[in-house]
C-alpha cells in the first residue's frame, strides 16, 4: 500500500468511526426507544445524497470529572448543509448516543458555525433536538455555548427561516433556542420540552406530574401553544418540515417559490353560495371555505389544535404562497381570545417578515368577555394582533364572510389597518355589535317602560329586526368604501387570485425606526 493509499484508508476508517457516534450499543438503545439516530434523521430530511458535513472530527476539550478519557468524533452533534427540493438548507442534528446529546463548548461552536453560514448565504436552518441539556462536566462553558446560540437565533429571526424539530428531551435553558425559532415540531410520545422537569416541580410546588403531562407534544400543541406541528413519527415529522419549507422563501430578501398551478384559477365553487347558515348563530367550518378556494385544496395548518377558534396556515393561490388567517365559527363562535390573538399575531408577523401575502377570512363576533380574559391581559394580547396587522406591509386581502363586529372588525385586517383589498360576501354583517346586544343597550329605557313581558319581547324583537335590516349587511361599509366590493361567495377563489396578482408590485415602507414596541 502506498503512503497515499494508507492515508486515504485512515480517513475512511476515521469517518466510519465518526459515523458511529457513541457506538453501536447506544445506537441500538436509541432504536429500542423508537427513536432514529441524528444521521438517520438528516437522511430523511434532506434530498438523497445532498448532505455535506462539517466538523466531523471535532472532539470536546473538557477535562473535568474524568471526561477527558472519553471522547467521540463529532462531539454529539452532526452539522452541515444539503438541499430540500433542490434548495439549500443548513442543519444540525443532536446525537443522543454521545453523552446524551448534551451540549459542550465545542458542540455549541459547531451549531454556531452552521448558523453563521446560513446567515451569510441566506438559507433556512433546521435544528433537530434530542439532548440531555448542558453537558454537566463542562459547567459554564456549556452555558456560554447555549447563549451564543440564542444570540444567533435572535439575529437570524426575520432574516432566515428557523425551524426546530424536537425528537427527544429538550429541557432547562435548552428550550429557549427552539422557542426563539419560527416553528417548532414535536414528535408524539418521544419528545418533551420543559424549563424544569417533574422532579424539580415536585420539590418546589409539590405537584406530581409526568414528563408527558408537563411537556409532551399533546400538551404543547393544545395548552401552551409552544408546538406548531405534531407528528406521529419521525418520518412524518421530516416530511412536514419539507412541506413547510416549500411555502417559504430562503430569506427575507426573496419571495417564496412560485409553483406551477394545476388547479383552475377561475374555478367556481357553487357550494360556497349555500355555506353560511340562515341562522347567524349557527356554526360552520371555515376549513371548508379554505379548502374550496386554495390551489388543489392543499392547506398546511400551523397550531391546528391550539386556539382552534382561529385558523392559521399556508396555502397557494395560482401557485403563489400565502398565509391564511381565518376565524373559525366552529369553535367558540370564532371569538378572539388571548390565545387566538397571540397565535394569529405571531403568524401575521412571520408572513410579513418573509414577504408572504396574507389572506384573512373574517367571521368574528368580537373579543371574549370575562374576568379570565381581562385578568389574563386580553387588552395587551389583542393589541398584538392589531399591531401585527397594522405594521404588516405585505399584500393583505380580506374577505368578510359573516360577522365582523366591534373591535374585532377593526383588528381583522380591515381597510383602516392598510388592508389592500377588502371584500365581503352578501352574508356579511359589519356592525359595532350583534343585533340583540345592540338593542338591549339602545332600547333599555323603552323596554323597561313596557310592563307586559310578551309586549316587551315583541318590541325588542321588532327593534332587533330593524337593527339587522339596517346594519347586518355589508352595504353600509361598502357605501363608505371600507369594503372594495361585495362578491358572490362562489367567485371567491378567482377574486382573491386577481387581487393578489394586482398586488405583486406593492411597495409600502414603514417609517424608519430602531424597532417598533409591539405590546409583548
Ligand atoms: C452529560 C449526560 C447528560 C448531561 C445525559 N448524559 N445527560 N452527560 N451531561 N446533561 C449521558 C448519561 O450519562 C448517559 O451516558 C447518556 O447521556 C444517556 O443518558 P441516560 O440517562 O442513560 O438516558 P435516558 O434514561 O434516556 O435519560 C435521558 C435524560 C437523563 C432524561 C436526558 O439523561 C437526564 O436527566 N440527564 C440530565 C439532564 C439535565 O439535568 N441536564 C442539565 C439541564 S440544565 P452513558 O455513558 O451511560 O451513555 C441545562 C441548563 C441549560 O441544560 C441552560 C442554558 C441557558
Amino acid at each position: 500500500m502506498s503512503v497515499n493509499q494508507g492515508k486515504i484508508k485512515e480517513l475512511v476508517t476515521l469517518r466510519e468511526q465518526a459515523k458511529l457516534g457513541g457506538g453501536q450499543r447506544r445506537i441500538d438503545s436509541q432504536h429500542a426507544k423508537g427513536k432514529l439516530t441524528a444521521r438517520e434523521r438528516i437522511d430523511l430530511l434532506l434530498d438523497e445524497g445532498s448532505f455535506e458535513e462539517f466538523d466531523m472530527f471535532v472532539t470536546h476539550r473538557c477535562t473535568n470529572f474524568g471526561i477527558e478519557k472519553e471522547s467521540y468524533y463529532g462531539d454529539g452533534v452532526v452539522t452541515g448543509y444539503g438541499t430540500i427540493d433542490g434548495r439549500l438548507v443548513y442543519v444540525f442534528s443532536q446525537d443522543f448516543t454521545v453523552f446524551g446529546g448534551s451540549l459542550s463548548e465545542t458542540f455549541a461552536a459547531k451549531i454556531c458555525k452552521v448558523m453563521d453560514m446560513a446567515m451569510k448565504n441566506g438559507a433556512p436552518v433546521i435544528g433537530i433536538n434530542d439532548s440531555g441539556g448542558a453537558r454537566i462536566q463542562e459547567a459554564v462553558n456549556a452555558l456560554s455555548g447555549y447563549t451564543e446560540i440564542f444570540q444567533r437565533n435572535i439575529m437570524a429571526s426575520g432574516v432566515i427561516p428557523q425551524i426546530s424539530a424536537i425528537m427527544g428531551p429538550c429541557a432547562g435553558g435548552a428550550v429557549y433556542s427552539p422557542a426563539l425559532t419560527d416553528f417548532i415540531l414535536m414528535n408524539k410520545g418521544t419528545s418533551y420540552m420543559f424549563v424544569t422537569g417533574p422532579k424539580v416541580v415536585k420539590t418546589v410546588t409539590g405537584e406530581e406530574v409526568t414528563q408527558e403531562q408537563l411537556g409532551g407534544a399533546s400538551m404543547h400543541s393544545t395548552k401552551s401553544g409552544v408546538a406548531h406541528f405534531v407528528c406521529e413519527n419521525e418520518q412524518e415529522g421530516m416530511a412536514i418540515i419539507r412541506k413547510l419549507l416549500s411555502y417559504l422563501p430562503q430569506n427575507n430578501l426573496e419571495d417564496a417559490p412560485l409553483v406551477a398551478c394545476t388547479d383552475d384559477i377561475d374555478r367556481l365553487e357553487d357550494a360556497l353560495n349555500e355555506l353560511i347558515p340562515d341562522n347567524p348563530n349557527k356554526p360552520y367550518d371555515v376549513l371548508d371555505v379554505i379548502h374550496a378556494i386554495v390551489d388543489n385544496g392543499e392547506f398546511l395548518e400551523s397550531q391546528r389544535t391550539f386556539a382552534p377558534n382561529i385558523v392559521t396556515g399556508f396555502a397557494r393561490f395560482n401557485g403563489q404562497s400565502v398565509g391564511i388567517i381565518a376565524n373559525q365559527p366552529k369553535y367558540y363562535a370564532g371569538v378572539l381570545d388571548i390565545n387566538a390573538s397571540r397565535k394569529a399575531a405571531r403568524f401575521v408577523r412571520f408572513c410579513d417578515a418573509f414577504n408572504i401575502p396574507i389572506v384573512t377570512l373574517v367571521d368574528v363576533p368580537g373579543f371574549l368577555p370575562g374576568t379570565a380574559q381581562e385578568y389574563g391581559g386580553i387588552i395587551t394580547h389583542g393589541a398584538k394582533l392589531l399591531f401585527a396587522y397594522g405594521e404588516a406591509t405585505v399584500p393583505k386581502v380580506t374577505v368578510i364572510l359573516r360577522k365582523a363586529y366591534g373591535g374585532a372588525y377593526c383588528v381583522m385586517s380591515s381597510k383602516h389597518l392598510r388592508g389592500d383589498l377588502n371584500y365581503a360576501w352578501p352574508t356579511a354583517e359589519i356592525a359595532v355589535m350583534g343585533a340583540q346586544g345592540a338593542v338591549e343597550v339602545l332600547m333599555a329605557k323603552e323596554a323597561k317602560a313596557i310592563e307586559d313581558d310578551a309586549k316587551r319581547a315583541e318590541f325588542l324583537a321588532e327593534k332587533e329586526e330593524e337593527y339587522r335590516q339596517k346594519f347586518a349587511n355589508p352595504y353600509v361599509a361598502a357605501k363608505y368604501g371600507y369594503i372594495d366590493d361585495v362578491i358572490e361567495p362562489r367567485n371567491t377563489r378567482f377574486r382573491i387570485i386577481r387581487a393578489l396578482q394586482s398586488l405583486v408590485t406593492k411597495k409600502v415602507v414603514n417609517p424608519p425606526k430602531k424597532h417598533s414596541n409591539i405590546p409583548l
